[in-house]
Formats: C-alpha cells, structure tokens, sequence
C-alpha cells in the first residue's frame, strides 16, 4: 500500500467529470487499497479517486470517529444516490484538497446510495449522519464538485486565492 499525493484545488483534473468503472481488475483493487491508505494518512473520512489524479467513479470512506471502535473502510465503485431526504443537515465541512480551510454546506440528511463494491456485486445502504455528509461530498468529486461550489463566489474566490498561494508556497520548498 502506498500513500499517493493528493491533488490541492485548484487543478483541472478535480473539476472534471469521472468515467464510470467497466471492470473491477487488480489495477483498481490496488488503487482503492492506495486510496484507503492516503485517506488514514492524511487524515481524513473520505477519499474520491480524482483526489489522487484516478479519473474514475470511484471513492472510499471511513467515517468511524471513536479511535477505540473498529475501523469501516468503504470502497464505492460507481455510486448513486438513489434516494434523498427531505429533511436536510449542515455540515462544517472541509476537503483533503481544500486543505484548513471549513465551511457549513447544507445537504440531505439523509440518503441511499447504490454502488457496486471490489467483490463485483451491488451494494445498497441508507447513509445518516457524518456518513450521508462524506458520501454526498465525495460523489461530487466524481462530478467534479467541490464543497466550495456551495458559497457565494466571493467566499469561493477567497479561499481559492489561499490555495494558489498555497500551491506557490510549496512549489517553492
Ligand atoms: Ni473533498
């Protein structure tokens, strides 16, 4: 398992829409193991594969907070919400590309998600909580949407600026 660099915004690759998965092959199984161990890594509790420059529908999550209870890694090939609440939750939320900077997205409180898992079959599960946030966020990387995507363009251009400073900063080291 390797940690892989993850892309910080702004980047083309992370505004771009990702290509559904035709075949679960070693190459994926691989790349969703990578993805796992960047996203505990880092750390965070969701990882999209355009996060590490893989430009295919394919995210992975792990939204147990409690450092005493037993790990959940989730790996979602392809998947949908195919179902939303009408109730909605507002989440501070933040982005592994977006490095420290939080904002509060409004989202459905709820939602199911379809998705076909690294075992080749169909997978369905009705996400509440942080989970219904970290699911909702990572598909719209696959669509290539932020969370940033959510503010006013003033808030959205701000942050964007830190970040390209950011990126300079570091290219710089
Ligand atoms: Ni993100």
């Amino acid at each position: 398992m390797t940690v892989r660099p993850i892309l910080i915004h702004p980047d083309p690759r992370l505004k771009k829409r990702c290509e559904p998965v035709r075949e679960i092959t070693d190459e994926l199984r691989a790349a969703a193991e990578d993805m796992l161990e960047t996203m505990y890594d880092a750390p965070g509790v969701g990882l999209a594969g355009p996060q590490v420059g893989l430009m295919q529908r394919i995210l992975v999550m792990d939204c147990v907070k409690d450092p005493e209870a037993a790990p959940r890694p989730l790996v979602l090939v392809n998947p949908e919400v195919t179902w939303s609440s009408e109730a909605t939750n507002v989440h501070e939320e933040g982005c592994l590309s977006i490095p420290e900077q939080y904002a509060d997205v409004t989202r459905p409180a709820e939602v199911e998600v379809r998705w076909l898992g690294l075992d080749g079959k169909d997978h369905s599960e009705r996400f509440g909580g942080l989970w219904a946030t970290c699911v909702q966020h990572e598909i719209d990387h696959l669509d290539g949407k932020l969370f940033i995507d959510y503010l006013t363009p003033l808030k959205r251009q701000l942050i964007t600026r830190k970040m390209v400073k950011l990126k300079r900063e570091k290219a710089r080291l």
